[in-house]
């Protein structure tokens, strides 16, 4: 297969994190005899220094001929300035917006080697395996917002909007995801508070009876389910829900498997390219030191290659790979405990190897 791959690297450890899911793009082409053609775009702070803006006309088109596209981070304090004219976030933002990706798959399924790592009880999160599916392009983070005088200096305000088919979309996607699975679904709202969440409410009912008779159907308010993630995060089978709840609850989730460090996600959406990236940021604190954790997007490397090119087999070769190098007892430093840790490139590297030999 020839395929053409976009890479945003982005800001901070995000070029660090996407050199290493490069190499193992690159061995499974040659194990698997696919060809990869990667075209690096700038995209986030290092395209405002550039270009005077986080996502280039260029770069949006680049990703536009693509088959896939695999983004690192963006963000840092150097564009942090509340005056500034634009963010970095902004650019990312709009690539979801312009790519249609309006679902967010992230997966939550902590490694049987990682259990102490997390700070929760291993009986707690033994045998968890959520999907949580994020609505991207919508909500408060699309709203209208903007600032007005206000007698006490000045208000601001966002708008959280969403409309019937934006719902129903992201919720016919996930009720399919959760056929290939355990046949269950949450649906994560406000409604007791939030005109939003009912229609969400009065939408995904409508939905799951007509067309997924056959999935089981429940609703949490999400306050609650912040709370149940932590209790018992094995009740839940996909879980569906608006983008900034999304955005909140998978970072509560990500600490089930230990670290930020380990979860992938896939932007999905209208026939296109998909977007894969880690779900955690630039952190901008131990970036260029070389130690950052890979695996999250090593393991989006091989969620680009399922969904975006079809090859499962070649996926599951790399989360099998990197479950042998976990196995094995090696640990970038957010996972090593007092332990002894490899680097950046010594992960990437035991992974490569890995794949190498089958
Ligand atoms: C994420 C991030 C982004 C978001 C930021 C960087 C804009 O937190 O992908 O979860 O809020 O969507
Ligand atoms: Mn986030």
């Amino acid at each position: 297969m020839d395929s053409k791959i976009v890479l945003l690297p982005g800001d901070g450890i995000g070029p660090e994190v996407v050199a290493e899911a490069v190499g193992v793009l690159q061995v499974v082409a040659s194990r698997f005899g696919h060809r990869f053609a990667f075209q690096t775009c700038p995209m986030g702070g290092n395209a405002i220094d550039s270009h005077g803006t986080p996502l280039p006309d260029e770069t949006l088109a680049a990703c536009r001929a693509a088959d896939a596209v695999l983004l690192g981070a963006v963000g840092g304090p150097k564009w942090d300035d509340p005056n500034a004219k634009t963010r970095p976030e902004a650019g990312l933002l709009k690539i979801r917006k312009e790519l249609g990706l309006f679902a967010n798959l992230r997966p939550i399924k902590p490694s049987r080697h990682l259990l102490d790592a997390s700070p929760l009880r291993r009986e707690i999160i033994d045998g968890t395996d959520i999907l949580f599916v994020r609505e991207l392009t919508g909500g408060i983070y699309f709203g209208e917002s903007g600032r007005r005088p206000h007698a006490s200096g000045e208000e601001a305000y966002n708008v959280m909007i969403y409309n019937t088919g934006e719902i129903e979309r992201v919720v016919r996607m996930s009720a399919a995801a959760a056929r290939g699975r355990r046949q269950k679904l949450t649906m994560v709202d406000k409604a007791n508070v939030l005109e939003a969440s009912r229609l969400w409410r009065q939408v995904t009912g409508r939905i799951m009876a007509q067309e997924f008779p056959d999935v089981k159907y429940d609703i949490v308010l999400v306050d609650a389910m912040a709370m149940h993630l932590l209790s018992r995060p094995r009740d839940f089978d996909v879980v569906v829900t608006e983008n900034l709840f999304g955005d909140i609850l998978t970072d509560e989730g990500s600490m089930l498997t230990g670290s930020m460090g380990l979860l992938p996600s896939a932007s999905l959406g209208t026939p296109g390219p998909g977007l894969y990236e880690p779900i955690h940021g630039s952190a901008p604190d131990i970036a260029g030191k070389g130690i950052a954790n890979p695996l999250a997007t090593i393991l989006a490397a091989a969620m680009l290659l399922r969904h975006s090119l079809k090859l499962e087999d070649e996926a599951a070769v790399i989360e099998t790979a990197v479950d042998q190098v976990l196995s094995s007892g090696h640990r970038t430093k957010d996972i090593a405990a007092s332990g002894p840790s490899v680097s950046t490139r010594e992960m990437g590297t035991l992974v490569v190897e890995a794949i190498g030999k089958p």
